[in-house]
């Protein structure tokens, strides 16, 4: 189970449809004061859990049916105003009809858990302990945004009425290829719009067979095929095409700051929402529980080998050389017992990168600036450079390269700062304000902390990755989000996907 999760819901059994917190079937719309629970993660410690794991690494991984390729930019063209076609019929769909197709979407999901998380570990290179709560984030995303719709049913706002957009392009990534699509998808058509969906180039396989679930959920309250497309296309020109098409009214974007800029500047009255990188620093004060802020920082900076925009990438420790030299000692201990390997071997804590490591994930993993010294070096394990032992680099200079840049990967800096003072401005001396940590057992530095803090999702005494929905909504600030920046997973964000107006007065 998630920690910090509070599920009153029984435990899952691989396979079998999750009941929801009444104890109803995930297809029945909302009562009104009905609790969201979040959906638990299979557990590896079970002997179930465990044959269920072997079953996900043998399991072969088939395309799912219903993706469209589109090779031209007159494919794209002739898509969209297929969408287009279709907005006006799901616009006026009763809310209440688009929340019971998310719920239905959640039950398509979790009866798709093994399928899900095989692909995600044969394509995406996760392990099955990083997919799976991935499955359960989609399911959540899937079950809360079918009560943000029914919100809208229910005419939630007095005064205001909600009018979609139209038709909405996602551009997902690669690193949660299964719960950011799924995510952003199912707001878009809980918001009333229909959506062309382009998936991430390193991981088609993963979009089409959660795609399937979300179809499976759209059937099942007969919507109109065009409301939702999987478009594979190449990223030059028919890409650009798909993002800049006159009849968009707005992108999705979960990417790079590079890509957002780059869409930005291939449309220059495009409408993006997008949550872009990260570079994000966990602080340690002297007050810590030291094993469990190495415990974290391990797995913030090194699960799915450091590929998560919320990746902790930089430790940042304040004071004290004792705590400091203990903290060290068993940091090395633990990144050098981690396991590399390939996401099909159980025994495998640390994957791959998902392309073999180029630009500045190899600068990082490989050059030394000024005053910094390995703490526990990295090591290319396989000829292909997908597969790197972890690195920590020591010594890493404010203002210096590693400071500022998001690398992508699994290469860890720490910094070492005078008093807590400087470890803040140091943490907010980046562009970026995505996610951030501190462990620490005081009070008055937890509160310091948390007023000064310049991220979207600041955390004490928690890793700094996988956001829980409702209960840790995502997002960013600063240069890590562009557009109003509702958070994922939180209440608002379906409702900043429409336009509010007043309504009209009633004589
Ligand atoms: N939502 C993802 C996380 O919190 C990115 O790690």
């Amino acid at each position: 189970p998630r920690r910090g999760t509070a599920a009153p819901v029984p435990p899952a059994r691989p396979g079998e449809a999750v009941a929801d917190a009444a104890g109803t079937d995930p297809a029945t719309p909302a009562r009104p004061g009905e609790a969201f629970a979040n959906v638990p993660d299979t557990d590896p410690a079970t002997p179930e859990g465990r044959r269920w794991a072997r079953e996900v690494v043998a399991r072969d991984v088939a395309p799912a049916p219903g993706a469209v390729v589109a090779g031209a930019a007159a494919d794209v063209d002739a898509l969209v105003e297929r969408a287009r076609g279709a907005a006006d019929a799901w616009a006026s769909t009763d809310p209440s009809v688009r929340a019971t197709a998310l719920r239905a979407v959640a039950r398509a999901l979790e009866e798709a858990r093994t399928d899900l998380v095989a692909v995600m570990v044969h394509e995406a290179g996760k392990t099955v302990a990083e997919a799976d709560p991935e499955v359960s984030e989609a399911v959540d995303f899937a079950r809360y945004y079918a009560e943000r719709a029914q919100e809208l049913a229910d005419g939630h706002v007095p005064g205001a009425r909600f009018r979609p957009r139209g038709v909405t392009v996602v551009t997902p990534p690669w690193n949660f290829p299964v719960a950011i699509p799924v995510g952003s998808v199912l707001a878009a058509l809980a918001a009333g719009s229909p959506v062309l969906v382009k998936p991430a180039p390193a991981t088609p396989l993963c979009a089409r067979v959660a795609m399937a679930a979300v179809r499976a959920g759209l059937d099942a309250v007969g919507a109109p095929a065009d409301v939702l497309t999987v478009v594979l296309c190449p990223e030059g020109d028919v890409g650009r095409r798909l993002v800049t098409h006159p009849a968009v009214a707005r992108v999705l974007l979960t990417g790079s700051i590079e890509t957002a800029r780059a869409f930005a500047s291939w449309r220059e009255d495009l409408d993006v929402l997008a949550e872009t990188s990260g570079k994000n620093a966990l602080v340690i004060t002297p007050s810590a529980d030291v094993d469990l802020a190495v415990a974290d920082l391990v797995r913030s900076a090194f699960g799915h080998a450091g590929q998560k925009c919320s990746a902790a990438s930089l430790a940042i420790l304040v004071g004290s050389a004792g705590t400091d030299e203990r903290l060290r000692h068993q940091l090395a201990d633990a990144v050098s017992s981690l396991r590399v390997g390939h996401g099909q071997d159980l025994g495998t804590v640390m994957g791959p990168v998902v392309e073999p490591a180029q630009g500045k994930l190899l600068r990082a993993l490989t050059t030394l600036d000024p005053g910094e010294e390995w703490l526990v070096a990295p090591r290319q394990v396989d000829t292909a450079g997908r597969l790197w032992t972890p690195g920590v680099k020591h010594g890493v200079a404010p203002g210096s390269w590693f400071h500022r840049t998001e690398c992508f990967g699994p290469v860890l800096g720490i910094m070492r700062a005078r008093d807590l003072e400087e470890a803040i401005a140091w943490q907010n001396a980046v562009a970026f304000g995505l996610t951030g940590g501190l462990h620490s057992l005081d009070e008055a530095e937890i509160a310091t902390w948390l007023e000064r803090v310049e991220v979207g999702n600041a955390y004490v005494n928690r890793h700094t990755t996988g956001a829980v929905v409702r209960r840790q909504p995502f997002g960013g600030w600063k240069a890590s989000v562009v557009g109003p920046g509702a958070k994922a997973g939180g209440p608002h964000y379906v409702a900043q996907l429409g336009d509010w107006s007043d309504a009209p007065d009633v004589p």
